[in-house]
């Protein structure tokens, strides 16, 4: 049995590198439902049905453990399939808690009231999807009082990532940075909320300021990972590290080499 991981496209390989250095011996299944992505500018009802489709896929090849490396889904689909569509024998995990865990100084499934927290105004950066769902704002508020969070939705950086446009992804990233600081001039913390976008960390952050801490994802997914598996060994297993695509293989190895700068071979899933 392997883990399963589970993205629209490209972003999730920040989670997997992160979360493979982590856990070496632990066997990845990864999945980029490439010939839909963008899910960002999607209805919740499509993200759920593609997410749910994807999932099983991973199902198919032994991952009873599936993480949703994807903001995006874990925002609009997973509380669904958690509360009606999930069996008991499966477990599926988004990236949002670990990431709102740490900006609220808090420690793993520390479920104590909210309470105030050091930082006070907190950008987020997302895809369409991710900021209508509100998500983010709503399990922040679980946490922690007082803080002030602004969002910015930002349109079309996943698609030049996937596209391979590395400098109109960061000339889209300044103008997202530039509309966030119109509305919030001074943020303390950057929450980049999508896992493509650690791909661009150093232009959020260069766009952002130095004064500006940039909170991305994949190594507090990674850590929370290995406290997960450390509590329940059962979701692991033998199993074989595998890249699927929905999407044209040889293409999205191309793409996956440049991003990880290692040879990946995608297969057709
Ligand atoms: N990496 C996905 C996320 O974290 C991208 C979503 C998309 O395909 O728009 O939200």
């Amino acid at each position: 049995m392997a883990v399963g991981i589970f993205d629209s496209g490209l972003g999730g390989l920040t989670v997997l590198d992160a979360v493979s250095k982590r856990l070496p011996d632990v066997e990845f299944v990864y999945f980029a439902d490439s010939a839909h992505a963008p899910y960002g500018v999607r209805t919740a009802d499509d993200i759920y049905n593609l997410t749910c489709a994807a999932v099983e896929r991973l199902w198919a090849e032994g991952c009873d453990l599936v993480i949703l490396a994807c903001n995006t889904a874990s925002a609009a689909a997973l509380r669904r399939m958690q509360e009606s569509w999930l069996p008991a024998d499966k477990r599926v995990l988004g990236v949002f808690v670990p990431l709102i865990e740490a900006l609220t100084e808090r420690n793993w499934g520390d479920n104590s009231p909210p309470r105030e927290v050091g930082v006070k105004h907190v950008a987020l950066f997302a895809t369409p999807a991710t900021v209508a769902s509100r998500a983010f704002q709503r399990e922040l508020a679980f946490r922690a009082i007082g803080v002030d969070v602004e969002a910015q939705a930002c349109g079309g950086v996943v698609d030049a990532i996937e596209e391979g446009d590395m400098i109109l992804a960061e000339a889209l990233v300044r103008s997202h940075v530039d509309a966030l600081k119109r509305k919030m001039p001074h943020p303390q913390a950057a929450v980049l909320g999508c896992t493509h976008y650690p791909l661009m960390q150093d232009t959020f952050q260069q766009a952002l300021g130095p004064e500006v801490s940039v909170f991305s994802q994949a190594g507090l997914v990674a850590e929370s990972l290995a406290d997960y598996l450390t509590r329940h060994p059962d979701m692991t297993g033998a199993g074989h590290t595998a890249f699927l695509t929905t999407g044209d293989p040889k293409r999205v190895s191309d793409r996956a080499t440049q991003v990880l700068r290692r040879q990946i071979a995608f297969q057709a899933a």
